[in-house]
């Protein structure tokens, strides 16, 4: 039954060959306010039953392409038609957590969201998609996601593509696995169908110039080792965050779950002529899913008819040349100030564990711990620096991706990164058995209430927990670890009077609001006890600093009457 799985999945490979679909190219969105509305759709995908999907401003899969400007507002609105609750994340932005539409951000079947938030981001392809916890996989993989292009004045002055559609294109590459009746598997390892933008057989014609393509990989778990067919030489211009200093000249670009790189092809003296975008899986190690799956002592390992192999992903025809083409590559870009690690700098270590080695399809941990809402795994005071050090100590690759911030890869086994990874990240692959050290910069948005995700991209893994979650606190005194440590505080919710018991005696306690103000209400201490009189508050979250000598604890408190 699998091995005839395996031939049909073949066939479909085969199949994929005969590309001849021009690709779904969204429109675009951009000025100051943006409406989104997510719907329940279909879209006959292949013979037999219609595939159940998601779909955004009226299309049956994937959403308009946002174009953003930095240093503007924007002001969404999400409407939610999806017959599920649904958050909206934006996937890579640096923005307030109560507008990064994290698990904790839902909007119901049938309401609004409405963030508002200045663009503070460098020009480079950021995307959106949903984050419901345990779900992310199932509504991201079935549609509910778009392309985010920024532009900046910096990138603005360069002589690079930037015609949408014409010589600068979103290429969003997926892999799905089409459950025996056709539904898309939110935990697919049989993944053998390729879309690009949602279309299934693509195909793309650009014309005989430098073309600028937008690579996102949003599929379930593959990894996708980029090149084109006779390994022609492309350039690699920017990263998930920004462009890089200079492009570099190469055959590969290796891209997994949620990330992003912009390459520059220069078809000059290819018009008429055919070539494809390819991914050379059999390069990639074996750890990484879309490599040659290891051989478990004896056990099949083999998940899908792609892995290991290289196979077609984009039919590109050349056309005839625009009228005023780029037609040559820059030979520098944008400055990218590389941060130096100090002795100053915070560290935090992250591993990522299994049950135990042999695990292959997960549950996979942080630091032995399943996600939980209710735990805040990190308190970071504004204005830190960081180092974060990722270890895998499972035997599978896993793309980690931070929100919030921006990082640079210092070092992967203390070897700096190539310079393809030398640039503005938020997704890194992390290998079997390695270290990567992460730094970035917590200067904004302190909130100790809503908290931002990290996780692993893989949906499949980040559905079943490998995620967490910190917070940024603007207390002086850094606070590191498990801050609310010994601290309880109930009832929750609470309507009259609030109380905490704490390890250590408590020597004040202060309340401030969503956006941060202080609230007087009587507080009552006593050792290692308080009570608060909240009968006059009015109902919502707010955070409580729970005050113990030099040090504070942080706490939610929800009050509803
Ligand atoms: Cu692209 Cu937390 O996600
Ligand atoms: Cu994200
Ligand atoms: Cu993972």
């Amino acid at each position: 039954m699998k091995r005839l799985a395996i031939i049909i999945a073949a066939l479909c490979v085969y199949h994929m060959a005969l590309a001849q679909n021009a690709i779904f190219l969204p429109d675009t969105i951009s000025g100051s306010t943006i409406g989104l509305t997510i719907s329940r759709d279909s879209v006959q995908f292949l013979p037999g039953r219609i595939t159940q999907t998601y779909g955004i401003n009226g299309y049956s899969y994937f959403g308009p392409t946002l174009i953003l400007h930095k240093g503007q507002n924007v002001h969404f609105t999400v409407t939610n038609h999806m017959g599920d609750t649904t958050t909206v994340h934006w996937h890579g932005l640096h923005l307030a957590a109560i507008n990064d539409g994290g698990p904790h951000t839902m909007i119901m079947d049938g309401m609004d969201w409405s963030p508002s938030f200045p663009v503070m981001d460098r020009a480079a392809m950021y995307w959106y998609h949903p984050h419901l916890d345990h779900k992310t996989g199932l509504q991201a993989l079935r549609g509910a996601a778009g392309v985010i292009i920024v532009r900046d004045s910096t990138e603005q002055t360069l002589n690079l593509p930037r015609t949408y559609g014409v010589d600068d294109f979103p290429i969003v590459v997926q892999s799905h696995e089409f459950a025996s009746v056709n539904q898309i598997n939110p935990r697919a390892m049989s993944d053998s169908i390729l879309l690009v933008n949602g279309t299934l057989d693509p195909m793309v014609s650009l014309p005989a110039q430098v073309v600028r393509l937008r690579l996102l990989n949003a599929s379930q778990e593959r990894t996708f080792n980029f090149g084109l067919t006779n390994d022609r030489l492309f350039y690699v211009i920017g990263s998930d965050g920004g462009l890089l200093s200079a492009p570099v000249s190469t055959t590969r670009v290796s891209v997994s779950p949620g990330e992003r790189a912009e390459i520059l092809l220069d078809l000059g003296t290819m018009a008429g002529q055919t070539l494809y975008l390819r991914s050379y899986g059999s390069e990639l190690p074996s750890d990484v899913r879309g490599g040659t799956p290891m051989n478990m002592g004896g056990m099949n390992t083999m998940y899908s008819p792609l892995d290991g192999i290289d196979f077609n992903i984009l039919q590109i025809h050349v056309a005839a040349a625009t009228a005023s083409p780029v037609t040559t590559i820059p030979s520098s870009l944008v400055p990218v100030p590389r941060y130096q690690a100090s002795a100053a700098d915070m560290t935090r270590r992250i591993t990522f564990t299994a049950q135990n080695m042999m695990v292959m399809d997960g549950p996979f941990y942080f630091n032995g711990q399943l996600f939980d809402m209710e735990r805040i795994d990190h308190r970071i005071p504004l204005n830190n620096t960081e180092i974060w050090t990722l270890r895998d100590s499972t035997m599978v690759a896993h793309p980690f991706h931070l929100h919030g911030v921006q990082f640079q890869v210092l070092d992967r086994d203390g070897n700096p990164p190539s310079a393809k990874e030398a640039g503005w990240k938020d997704v890194v692959l992390v290998h079997s058995l390695e270290n990567v050290r992460i730094m970035m910069q917590f200067t904004d948005f302190p909130d100790t209430v809503t908290p931002y995700m990290y996780h692993c991209h893989i949906l499949m893994h980040e559905d079943d927990g490998m995620m967490g979650q910190y917070v940024i606190t603007d207390a002086p005194t850094g606070i590191a670890g498990p801050a609310a440590d010994g601290c309880k505080l109930y009832p929750v919710p609470a309507s009259d009077v609030a109380y905490i018991t704490s390890d250590h005696s408590i020597t004040a306690v202060e309340i401030r609001d969503a956006i941060g103000q202080a609230v007087e209400t009587p507080i009552h201490l006593s050792q290692q006890a308080a009570s608060i009189e909240v009968a006059s508050l009015s109902d919502g979250i707010y955070t409580l600093e729970i005050k113990s000598g030099e040090q504070s604890f942080f706490q939610k408190l929800v009050i509803k009457h």
